[in-house]
Formats: C-alpha cells, sequence, structure tokens
C-alpha cells in the first residue's frame, strides 16, 4: 500500500467522527509506509454539481472518454487508477450513502470505463485494492437491537464490486447521536481499525493514535 485515495462524505466535514478515525488510520499507516502519499477528497464541498443532461446523454449514447460530459468522471475514476488503497468516510442518511457519496458513485461508475460486461454480467475495470469503509450513525443500525434497515453497506459492497474493488472492511461507528454510547462507539471504531490486518498496527495503535501527527495529504475538493 504506497497511495491510498480517502474519500470523505460527511457534511461535518473534518469534525465528523468518521472522518478523525480515518485520519488516525492514514496516520498511522504512514508511521509504518513513510512515503504513503495520501490523496484525499472532501466529497461533501460539491465540486461535481450534479447529474446534468449531458452525461445522461454521453452515457447513454457511450460517447467517447473525451467527451466534455465525462470530465469530471475521468478526474474521479483516474484518481482510483492513480491509488492503490481506499479509505472512505461516509455517515450514513436515511438507511444509505449521503447525497455527496451517490454523486461519486454516478460518475465512478461508467460502462466501457470503470465496468465491463461478461457473458451478461457486469465487470469491473479497475484493480482490487485494500479499502476501508468507516460507516457513522447517529442510531444503530446493526443487530437484534437495530432500530433501522441498512441500506448503505450492501449498497456499497455491491457498486464497488461493480467497478472491481472488493477488498473491503467496513468499521461501523453506531448510535453517535446517543450521548450515553457516541465515545464507547468511537473507542470499539478504533479498536476495530487497529487489529485490521492492513489498516491497523496491532497493538500498538491505540498509543500510536493518541499521539496526533500533521499529516501531508494532497487535498482536492
Ligand atoms: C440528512 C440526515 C439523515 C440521517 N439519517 C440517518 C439515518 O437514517 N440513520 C441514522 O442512524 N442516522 C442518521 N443520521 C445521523 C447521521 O448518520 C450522523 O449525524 C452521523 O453519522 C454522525 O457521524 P459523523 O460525526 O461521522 O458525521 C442522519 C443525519 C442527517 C443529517
Amino acid at each position: 500500500m504506497k497511495a491510498p485515495l480517502f474519500l470523505s462524505a460527511s457534511p461535518m466535514g473534518a469534525t465528523a467522527r468518521g472522518h478523525t478515525l480515518a485520519i488516525e488510520a492514514l496516520e498511522n499507516l504512514r508511521r509504518h509506509h513513510p512515503s504513503l502519499k495520501v490523496t484525499a477528497r472532501d466529497l461533501s464541498q460539491g465540486g461535481f454539481g450534479q447529474i446534468t443532461a449531458d452525461y445522461a446523454e454521453a452515457i447513454l449514447s457511450h460517447a467517447d472518454h473525451a467527451d466534455p460530459a465525462f470530465t469530471a468522471s475521468e478526474i474521479l475514476i483516474r484518481e482510483l487508477e492513480e491509488t492503490d488503497a481506499l479509505v472512505i468516510a461516509t455517515p450514513m442518511h436515511n438507511y444509505t450513502v449521503p447525497v455527496a457519496l451517490k454523486l461519486w458513485i454516478d460518475l465512478v461508475l461508467r460502462a466501457g470505463r470503470s465496468f465491463g460486461f461478461r457473458d451478461g454480467r457486469k465487470v469491473g475495470l479497475l484493480a482490487d485494492r485494500p479499502t476501508l469503509i468507516l460507516v457513522s450513525s447517529g442510531g444503530l443500525v446493526r443487530g437484534v437491537a437495530a432500530s433501522q434497515p441498512d441500506h448503505l453497506s450492501g449498497y456499497l459492497t455491491d457498486v464497488l464490486k461493480t467497478i472491481g474493488i472488493c477488498d473491503l472492511s467496513f468499521v461501523f461507528l453506531e448510535a453517535l447521536a446517543r450521548s450515553d454510547r457516541a465515545e464507547q462507539a468511537i473507542a470499539q471504531g478504533r479498536q476495530e481499525i487497529a487489529a485490521d490486518e492492513r489498516f491497523g498496527s496491532g497493538p500498538t495503535a491505540e498509543v500510536a493514535l493518541l499521539d496526533k501527527v500533521v499529516l501531508p495529504i494532497c487535498c482536492r475538493t
């Protein structure tokens, strides 16, 4: 792992708990891989507007990759092609991904570019890579105590698999809206990241996480 791409999808930006844990995980990785080059994109900044009629027409007409309607899509797909790991910090919004991450999905999943077809089924055209997905939610989404459906983790798994990214580790930060549960959820999330064989760094990780460093990252919005 040399060049992770970090996608931050919370409207709360750098103050989001998921974002903070993702940065901590990247800082830890950097301790073990000093030459790590992180590309960070804050999807919530809305730099890509929305899906336009031009884009929809270009998709439907299988327009050339150089078509101007594909400019944003090309930027985001190339960003994936230039990186070898993926970290996504996303909140759950109404049981699924927030609109900022949905826009990224709609721009990145392109037939003939990021996925193709074999025997009538979609197959990914991008390289698989270790992927850490931090899912923050105000309530509980898993297990018997879940208060709501989870249309985020299965959906995101299917979406990433479509483009060839299958090596996924999910970490859930649940019940963040509950003051009696939030701290525990964050501590548990840290432990899960530390225990992850790719993104964690074993038993020393918890100590390392407390010692913050400024991570030189290339921020794109
Ligand atoms: C528009 C909106 C919709 C939300 N929908 C849900 C939801 O369906 N389920 C849930 O548990 N929390 C929901 N929340 C709460 C967010 O998931 C929560 O604020 C967020 O995960 C906090 O994590 P962060 O600090 O990492 O941003 C919603 C929040 C917003 C703003």
